[in-house]
């Protein structure tokens, strides 16, 4: 049932260039995003969504966070994202133009369908992006999109996260070709790259004995951090929620930027920190961030583009992944952050499929 891999949760890490294009197919048409058969609305009613919403809770909530950045860059509407446990009982301003995006991959988390339950009463659109076909999230909600990760067994989710992050990037196209904010070459070309990341994550996934001496070493630790800016920044949170869940080593996730308002008081002499830094655009501003850890003693490993250049002076290990779109990177760069969880978690002997404290499917608040 594992199909030769030692665990769930290592098979589904694998299974992710299959799910990334079965999640992908019957979803572009004539190189173009087509949502036509999971969004019901009409050109004028897309053309009216005033804001979006996106509403989910752990990793779905960190895949809704990529979505603020795709849409916004694409789509140029106003993006909010918020956790589900918060978003429920916070009185968010929903209108009938309010466009709810909730995203869950078993479709049962409790405080993710209240949500869409409010949103519903408010009038809002609701949009579901889950991995169950029939579940009570995609029952309820207006309009469905079945990420097609197939059954994610393991507790930490893997699979699913990267499915979640292909649904986005089509709806964003898809609105954006509806709402002409892109011309359609433009739109083209980021399908193009879309198309190309199941052999990339394929190529992604051959660091994986590098990584895993890497992890030995992570093991050890009972603290690190993540940095990032960006999209990075919300690859970091998930990155650093897989360790946490499964290897129960403290971790935080940092934005770059703020470190020294505050978190750069924590790095001395050996402590790790994991360097996110694959956003072109934000590049030297992270060499900078990776610097001022550096100068303080920090541990790097740092995590970038093939070729590249400025990190490989500084870090002390560097793990490179393909390049493609700036935009698209997530979806590489979460699977050797995956893969470092797990490989610390065989490393320090706990259950990786089945973490203490935790259930795969959070249907009571
Ligand atoms: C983390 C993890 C959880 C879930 C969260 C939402 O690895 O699996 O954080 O992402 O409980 O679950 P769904 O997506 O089923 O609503």
């Amino acid at each position: 049932e594992k199909g030769g891999y030692d665990h769930f949760m290592l098979k589904e890490i694998h299974e992710q260039p299959r799910a990334i294009r079965d999640t992908l197919t019957g979803r572009v048409k004539g190189g173009q995003a087509d949502l036509s058969r999971e969004i019901a609305l009409s050109p004028e009613e897309i053309r009216e969504i005033e804001r979006i919403h996106f509403v989910a809770c752990g990793t779905a909530y960190h895949a809704g966070l990529v979505g603020k950045y795709v849409i916004e860059e694409l789509v140029r509407i106003p993006v909010e994202v918020d956790v589900a446990s918060e978003y429920r009982y916070r009185n968010p301003i929903l209108t009938p133009r309010t466009l709810v995006v909730v995203v869950s991959q078993s479709g049962e988390t409790a405080d993710t369908l209240a949500a869409l339950r409010e949103a519903k009463k408010a009038g809002s659109r609701v949009l579901a992006i889950t991995n169950v076909v029939g579940s009570t999230v995609a029952r309820e909600a207006d309009d469905v999109f079945i990420t097609q990760a197939g059954p994610e067994i393991a507790v930490a989710s893997t699979k699913a996260y990267t499915s979640q992050l292909i649904a986005i990037y089509l709806l964003g196209l898809y609105l954006a070709r509806i709402r002409r904010t892109r011309s359609e070459a433009e739109l083209a070309e980021v399908v193009k790259h879309l198309e190309e990341l199941p052999e990339l994550a394929e190529r992604t996934l051959e660091m994986e004995d590098t990584i895993r001496r890497l992890a030995a070493e992570i093991a050890k630790k009972e603290d690190l951090f993540y940095i990032g800016r960006g999209l990075d920044y919300a690859v970091s949170l998930e990155g650093s929620l897989k360790l946490k869940e499964i290897t129960y080593i403290h971790s935080e996730a940092y934005t770059a930027g703020e470190l020294k308002h505050g978190t750069l008081a924590l790095i001395e002499e050996g402590v790790p920190v994991i360097a996110l830094a694959t956003q072109t655009s934000l590049y030297d501003k992270m060499v900078s961030n990776i610097e001022e850890v550096k100068a303080r003693g920090a541990q790097v490993l740092g995590l970038a583009l093939e070729g590249d250049a400025e990190l490989h002076k500084l870090a002390d290990e560097v793990l490179t992944i393909p390049r493609t779109l700036s935009f698209l990177t997530p979806v590489l760069t979460v699977i050797p952050l995956q893969l470092l969880a797990y490989h610390a978690c065989v490393a320090r002997g706990y259950d990786v499929d089945k973490p203490r404290n935790l259930a795969k499917s959070v249907t009571v608040e």
